[in-house]
């Protein structure tokens, strides 16, 4: 048990094994198109600088990111790879990202002029962009009928700048037959042949994880993983498919005090939860403040205890919660045993996947919600 445990009885163990494994399992499905990681948000919640430096180890060529902050967190701890910033950002975080040499995503004239600015103030004669193209996910990207116009801006009117990459994001790749799907494709197809050969000499790009694995055709330059490689499904329609791969981080804790509650008595804020009988009960040093939702009881949130599954017994509170586990006499949950909250213990096994949806939303929300007070441990756990 390293210091900081004795400290907390809560951490997270994030396994680079298996994220190692997982990306070389995409890097093979997807060959020869290249795997990019996806480590925004600090790697989903499993922390950024040890999962970027394990991707490109792993064979991934980039990675990628939603905000300037991550791009500096990532050049500061070495990481040379490119790094792609997946929308355009407030003007005045340019010079930062010019002087950490991100790669850019561009979808207005606008931006453009506002990079070239710079770059010429800084003295950056390369900056690589991507243009992303807004086929149907209506979040970011240019509008397909101004493709040309803004490819023709970058090409012939902005020193500088360096076209590297056209791209599209799925609005519902993790519903493979959902009919957007096909009309994404399409335009995204179409637009790219508004370019002629041009688009030959750039990276094309479409595919999530969702994607990578269910639209083979689709997986072009390179593919933009990011929950395939937690070890993650997309959803529940891609659960088969992502069968082989091995979550990346385990929830884990300590008991860190065991009483008796008696028949009647209320157990947590509002008394909400009330033994029918006499039974023992956990407290674990972990809440909502740490991201296990305070619904999670109401939903029957679950954690293993010595190989044995328990349910949360009453409102999860800020820091602590308790677990109902069972008739005195029949327990031998004792102060210092290990909790699992996600992740394995002997036989049993919670994912992040049952904790979506139990609260009716997705891995990806889980796995990014644990906390900043917990502490990622990493290890490297062969099966
Ligand atoms: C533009 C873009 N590409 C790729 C991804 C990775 O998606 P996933 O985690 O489903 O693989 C994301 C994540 O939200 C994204 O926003």
């Amino acid at each position: 048990m390293s210091e900081s445990n004795v400290k907390r009885w809560a951490w997270a163990e994030v396994n680079l094994a298996a994220y190692a494994n997982n990306i070389q399992s995409l890097k093979t499905l997807v060959a020869p198109s290249e795997v990019w990681a996806v480590v925004k948000a600090n790697a989903y919640g499993h922390g950024a600088v040890p999962i970027a430096k394990s991707a490109l180890t792993a064979g991934a060529s980039g990675l990628c990111v939603a905000l300037s902050g991550e791009v500096v967190e990532l050049r500061n701890a070495g990481v040379k790879a490119p790094i792609l910033v997946l929308s355009q950002q407030p003007y005045e975080s340019l010079p930062i990202l010019l002087q950490h040499a991100a790669t850019h995503t561009v979808y207005s004239i606008e931006y453009v002029d506002e990079l070239v600015k710079h770059a010429v103030a800084l003295g950056v004669s390369q900056v690589p962009v991507h243009i992303k193209i807004d086929t149907g996910m209506h979040r970011v990207g240019v509008a397909p009928q101004l493709l040309t116009e803004l490819v023709h801006h970058v090409q012939e009117l902005s020193p500088c700048i360096s076209l590297e990459g056209i791209y599209t994001h799925f609005a519902n790749a993790d519903e493979p037959e959902h009919p957007a799907n096909n009309e994404q494709r399409r335009l995204f197809a179409e637009s790219l042949n508004q370019l002629g050969h041009l688009s030959e000499s750039l990276k094309i790009h479409s595919c999530n994880s969702a994607a990578a694995i269910r639209f083979p055709q689709e997986r072009r330059s390179l593919v933009r993983v990011g929950i395939s490689s937690y070890g993650l499904s997309p959803g529940p329609e891609l659960t088969d498919d992502c069968r082989d791969l091995e979550p990346v981080m385990s929830l884990k804790a300590r008991v860190s005090h065991v009483h008796v509650v008696q028949p009647g008595q209320g157990v947590s804020y509002g008394h909400r939860a009330i033994a029918e009988e006499e039974c023992v009960v956990a407290t674990i040093p972990i809440g909502y403040a740490d991201g296990v939702p305070r619904k999670l009881w109401s939903e029957g949130g679950e954690v293993l205890i010595g190989g044995r599954r328990f349910p949360i017994m009453g409102v999860i509170t800020m820091d602590q919660l308790m677990v109902n586990c069972g008739p005195v006499g029949h327990c031998q949950v004792a102060v210092g045993d290990e909790v699992v909250f996600i992740g394995k213990q002997g036989s049993e096994v919670i994912t992040a996947t049952d904790w979506a949806q139990a609260l009716g939303t997705i891995a990806y929300e889980v796995t990014c919600g644990i906390g900043a007070r917990i502490e990622r441990q990493y290890v490297e756990v062969h099966h």
